[in-house]
């Protein structure tokens, strides 16, 4: 198995070990697994950052804030605090060369910090163990969509009747059941195999694919759809659309769309090598990542324009409203298919990266080998999933919410809000001032202008973005 790390074999204590992870750049570290190339990591974050997010969930909260003016302030959180954001967490893992946890834990004492900072993996893990159980549920939706339109169930189907459909699916606990853990299955038995033959291996085939399955949905959009309308709609920027709450989910997107937060970039920049430039790459990644949420976009509107149908439907768009678009058109079984095949591909990318922090710091601490670690993680989600399952049909009722929200709101409200924004502060304190800026100097390698424009994000912009945020979710803003 080349994939898993010679190092999570060894009874070594290596967090711990300063003498020898001062000594780092030396080889020792390099028994930490490495992607094969710089392709690959960048293949394997692009495939972290677009999921659900992209194809999902960007099309119907643009459709709900307005649609331009929205996109504009979107672009402009990824710019400001996105990528510094990014930057900060692949440094980090690159530098120490470890899991999160430990990554936290080994910079705090290189840098005199205090051990607080380890906070950052911990509470990363807990949100990629959450974020999954709720991730493998959605996906599953997907997945049972991809048989549904190729068995032709949207053929020239109704809007109500396409509502049926989808209240019929979330409505059938067993349904939902077999969809969760096949999904599941999926992705940790690839987490399982390792970093090369597992996930790299993953990324090199299903990202290309993802590309073009896009590609050619966007050309259908441009032949049977209403393409000018849906340019117009994404990039015709009326202002007035735009309230304070707009500007927040913005930012809060642009932040979940990265995947920053949780250490899942950080894991992946643990395996990158010494020698390749981090602020190139991250700006690559975060380009791959909105070129891909504009595209779903560009396929999903022109087809809802032409059938005449609500770009606003809120998380019905893509399950409810795109299926009647696609029944009413020619080719729309065949297309509709695609769509969903692409949606399961973007979903099982980044959930890898949900339990890979995890399973990196089980298995390199030794506290059990990277197959049963992957499994545990899995297992323990999916228990948990049981309960989103359910939420959307026998504990749907209001005697089973949480100030108002129910069990799967609740532990995405948590995750997507509390804990993923906080992560990121976090990390942005942590990098702008916590640590020497020398860190970032030696790690980055960049001119001094561009250090200097890094060094006002991560100490200022982002922070101050992340915290309002954070400060909103909670209800003080
Ligand atoms: N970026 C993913 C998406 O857009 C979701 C996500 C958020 C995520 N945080 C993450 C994925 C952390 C992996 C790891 O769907």
């Amino acid at each position: 198995d080349a994939g898993s790390t010679p190092a999570a074999s060894t009874k070594y204590d290596r967090a711990d070990d300063s003498a020898r992870y001062n000594n780092y750049e030396g080889g020792v570290m390099s028994l930490h697994a490495q992607w094969s190339t710089r392709l690959a990591f960048m293949l394997a974050a692009i495939g972290s950052a677009v999921g659900l997010g992209n194809v999902w969930k960007f099309p119907y909260i643009t459709g709900e804030n307005g649609g331009g003016a929205f996109v504009l302030v979107y672009l402009l959180c990824i710019a400001l605090i996105g990528i510094p954001v990014m930057i900060a967490e692949v440094m980090l893992g690159r530098r120490a060369q470890r899991s999160p946890i430990s990554t936290m834990q080994v910079l705090a004492k290189e840098q005199g910090a205090s051990g607080f900072w380890q906070i950052v993996g911990w509470s990363g893990v807990f949100a990629g163990f959450l974020i999954l159980s709720f991730y493998s549920v959605i996906a599953g939706w997907a997945m049972a969509y991809v048989i549904e339109s190729a068995s032709g169930t949207f053929n020239a189907i109704s809007g109500d009747g396409s509502g049926d459909v989808f209240g019929g699916l979330i409505g059938d606990p067993q349904r939902l059941m077999i969809w969760h853990t096949l999904f599941m299955i999926m992705t940790v038995a690839v987490v399982a195999r390792g970093i090369r033959a597992g996930i790299e291996k993953l990324v090199v085939i299903l990202m290309p694919l993802l590309l073009v399955m896009l590609l050619i949905l966007v050309a259908y959009a441009f032949n049977s759809g209403e393409f000018g309308r849906g340019l117009a709609y994404l990039f015709s920027f009326d202002f007035s659309k735009l309230s304070t709450d707009s500007i927040i989910v913005a930012m809060g997107h642009a932040f979940f769309t990265l995947s920053l937060g949780m250490g899942a970039i950080m894991v992946y920049g643990s395996y990158m090598q010494k020698n390749t430039s981090i602020g190139s790459s991250v700006l690559m990644i975060a380009i791959a990542d909105t070129v891909v949420a504009l595209l779903a976009g560009l396929a999903i509107f022109p087809l809802v324009f032409a059938n005449g149908l609500e770009p606003g439907a809120g998380p019905g768009l893509v399950f409810v409203t795109l299926p009647t678009a696609f029944g009413a058109m020619p080719g729309g079984q065949f297309f509709g298919t695609v769509f969903f095949v692409l949606l399961v591909i973007a979903a099982w990318s980044s959930a890898i990266s949900l339990v890979e922090p995890a399973v990196a710091w089980l298995s390199e601490r030794d506290i059990m080998s990277r197959v049963r670690a992957s499994w545990m993680i899995g297992l323990f989600s999916w228990i948990l999933g049981i309960g989103t399952v359910l939420s959307f049909n026998l504990w749907s009722g209001d005697e089973y919410k949480v100030m108002g929200k129910t069990f799967f709101d609740l532990k995405d409200y948590l995750a997507s809000n509390i804990m993923l924004p906080l992560g990121g502060l976090l990390i942005a304190l942590f990098v702008g001032w916590a640590a020497k800026a020398s860190m970032s100097k030696d790690e980055l390698n960049l001119s001094s202008g561009t250090f200097n424009l890094f060094w006002l994000a991560i100490r200022f912009v982002a922070p101050l973005g992340v915290a309002i945020i954070f400060l909103n979710a909670v209800g003080l803003l």
